[in-house]
């Protein structure tokens, strides 16, 4: 699920910032070129929009609670995915107190996602397990992709926080865990709110650098 959920063109706007970030949205000021051909496409239009409008997408969730069964199930799909060596790396922290989210959501600026979400799931290298870094951290990627998978055939809604790593030590001070382990994304999940609009991808074609 992205984070954002509201896109609206906005052209009657001036200002010399590409980005205006405001408590509840934030405007884009949208330049020609690359990224134009996505904006057309995301507006069903031929005119590329002067500045866009998200509206933040915090409210994702409803209170409805997510039970543990849901929650292991989550994590079985995770620990499913593949590692090198099948070393399988992952540890995961699961918080659904209050006190200790409202604390986990202030070393983060997505504090609002974290208070919204009805349960994390803090996703974690065990580096005592390690035995290539790039390996390992691909491994942690897919492990959270799968989890994710898993949320969106559940019905559920998630974000993956990465931003909060900045201050994974504090996290996993907070969580109790042991040195070894580091911190590669938050989890935050619920049953969703509402649909969520489409998402926004290059063309393939844009991505492709070499065919023969
Ligand atoms: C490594 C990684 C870190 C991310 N960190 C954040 C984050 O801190 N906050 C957030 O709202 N979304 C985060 N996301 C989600 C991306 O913003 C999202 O995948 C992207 O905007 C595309 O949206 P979509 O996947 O819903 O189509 C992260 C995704 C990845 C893969």
């Amino acid at each position: 699920m992205h984070n954002y959920k509201v896109f609206l063109s906005v052209d009657n706007f001036r200002t010399d910032s590409d980005k205006l970030v405001f408590d509840d949205f934030t405007i884009l000021r949208i330049k020609q070129g690359a990224q134009a051909a996505e904006w057309r496409r995301k507006f069903n239009s031929k005119k590329v929009p002067r500045h866009v409008l998200m509206k933040d997408f915090n409210n994702y969730v409803t209170d409805e609670p997510v039970s543990d069964e849901l929650i292991d199930n989550i994590i079985e799909a995770g620990i499913w995915a593949p590692s090198g060596l099948n070393n399988q790396p992952w540890k995961f922290a699961v918080v659904r107190d209050n006190e200790l989210k409202t604390k986990i959501s202030t070393l983060t600026r997505y504090s609002k996602i974290i208070l919204n979400a009805n349960v994390l799931i803090a996703v974690l290298l065990d580096n005592s397990l390690s035995y290539d870094r790039t390996k390992d951290c691909q491994a942690i990627g897919a492990c959270i992709q799968n989890m994710l998978l898993a949320v969106h055939s559940m019905g559920l809604g998630a974000v993956w926080l990465g931003e909060i790593l900045k201050n994974k030590d504090k996290v996993l001070e907070l969580i109790g865990g042991s040195n070894a382990l580091e911190l590669m994304a938050v989890i935050a999940l619920g049953h969703p709110a509402e649909k969520s609009g489409k998402g926004m991808r290059k063309d393939a074609a844009q991505t492709i650098i070499f065919r023969k």
